[in-house]
C-alpha cells in the first residue's frame, strides 16, 4: 500500500513539473482567472486573437501578454513586502489593470516637512536619474519669474507620491534585501511597459 501511494505521488509529480516547465505563468483555468480577477478584466484583454468564429487563439502573444510576464518576471518575482511576503498581482491591482491616479485634486499635503532643502534636492535628483527624465520641470511647474515651484501639484508628481506609499514605502527588492526604489522597477526610462494603445493615447 506505501508503495502503491508512493509511486501514484512519483507520477502525479511528474506530470505536473512536466505540464509546467515552458509557462512562467499559471496557466490553469484556476491561475487565468485569478490573474484576470486582480485586474477586473475578461480574457480577451490580453487573449484578443480569435481563430474561427468563438474560438480564442490562447498562444498567440500579444502586447499585453508581454506586459503580464514582464510583471510576473520583474514584480512578482522581484519584490517582497518589507515582512518578507511575497506578492501577487492583485497586491498593487486590487481589481484595475490601470490604478495609476494622475489626478491633481488627489494631491496630498507633503511629507518631506520634516527634510532640509538640500536632502530633498539629493532625493530629487536621484529620483529625475532613475526615471531618466531632464528636468525638475517633468514633475514641477514654474513661476512666472522661472523660478520651480515644487509646491504646486502636477500629475506626474501625484504619481510620484503614490509610487512612494505604494511600492518604496511597502517593497523589498529581492536581490538586495533592501527597500525598492523608483530605480529598481525604472531602471532610467519613465516609461517602460508594451501596452495596447487605447484610443485618445
Ligand atoms: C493579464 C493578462 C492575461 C489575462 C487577463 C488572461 N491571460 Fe491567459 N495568459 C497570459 C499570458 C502572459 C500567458 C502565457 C503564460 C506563460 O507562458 O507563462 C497566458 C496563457 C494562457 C493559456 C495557455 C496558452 C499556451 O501557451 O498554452 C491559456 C489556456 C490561457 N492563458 C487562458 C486564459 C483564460 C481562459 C483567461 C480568462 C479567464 C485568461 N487566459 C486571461 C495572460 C493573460
Ligand atoms: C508591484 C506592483 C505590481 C504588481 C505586483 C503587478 N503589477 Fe501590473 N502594473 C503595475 C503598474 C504600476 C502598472 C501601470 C498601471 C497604470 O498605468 O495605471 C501595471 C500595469 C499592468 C498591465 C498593463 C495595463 C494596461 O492596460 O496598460 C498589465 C497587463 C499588468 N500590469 C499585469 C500584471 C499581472 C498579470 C500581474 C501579476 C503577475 C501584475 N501586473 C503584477 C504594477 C504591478
Ligand atoms: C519624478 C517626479 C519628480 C521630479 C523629477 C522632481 N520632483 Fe520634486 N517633488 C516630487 C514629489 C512627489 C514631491 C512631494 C513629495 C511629498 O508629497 O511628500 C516633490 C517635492 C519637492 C520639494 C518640496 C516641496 C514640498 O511640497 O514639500 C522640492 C523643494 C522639490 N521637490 C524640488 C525638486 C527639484 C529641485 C527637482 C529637480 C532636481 C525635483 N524636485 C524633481 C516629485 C519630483
Ligand atoms: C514596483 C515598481 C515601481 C516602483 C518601485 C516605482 N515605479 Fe513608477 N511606475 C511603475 C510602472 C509599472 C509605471 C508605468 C510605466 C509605463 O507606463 O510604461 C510607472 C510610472 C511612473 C510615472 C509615470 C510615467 C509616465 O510618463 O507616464 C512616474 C512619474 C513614476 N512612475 C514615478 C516613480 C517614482 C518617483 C518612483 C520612486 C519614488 C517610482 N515611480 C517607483 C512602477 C514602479
Amino acid at each position: 500500500m506505501k508503495r502503491f501511494v508512493f509511486c501514484c505521488a512519483v507520477v502525479l509529480l511528474c506530470a505536473d513539473i512536466h505540464a509546467d516547465d515552458h509557462h512562467i505563468l499559471d496557466t490553469s483555468k484556476e491561475g487565468m482567472e485569478a490573474i484576470s480577477k486582480a485586474l477586473g478584466v475578461k480574457c480577451q484583454y490580453c487573449h484578443p486573437s480569435v481563430i474561427e468564429a468563438g474560438e480564442r487563439d490562447y498562444k498567440a502573444p500579444s502586447p499585453l501578454k508581454k506586459t503580464a510576464l514582464y510583471m510576473k518576471h520583474h514584480f512578482v518575482d522581484g519584490l517582497v513586502t518589507t515582512t518578507g511576503k511575497s506578492i501577487d498581482c492583485a497586491f498593487c491591482h486590487t481589481g484595475t489593470a490601470r490604478f495609476v491616479v494622475r489626478d491633481t485634486s488627489a494631491a496630498k499635503p507633503s511629507r518631506l516637512a520634516g527634510m532640509s532643502r538640500g536632502e530633498i534636492v539629493a532625493m530629487m535628483k536621484e529620483m529625475q536619474k532613475a526615471l531618466g527624465v531632464k528636468a525638475c520641470d517633468y514633475c514641477h511647474v514654474r513661476r512666472r519669474d522661472g523660478r520651480l515651484d515644487p509646491v504646486t501639484p502636477t500629475p506626474n508628481k501625484v504619481v510620484a507620491r503614490m509610487m512612494m506609499e505604494k511600492f518604496t514605502d511597502r517593497l523589498l527588492d529581492i536581490k538586495t534585501g533592501k527597500p525598492a526604489t523608483c530605480q529598481t522597477c525604472h531602471d532610467g526610462k519613465a516609461k517602460f511597459l508594451e501596452r495596447e494603445v487605447k484610443a485618445g493615447e
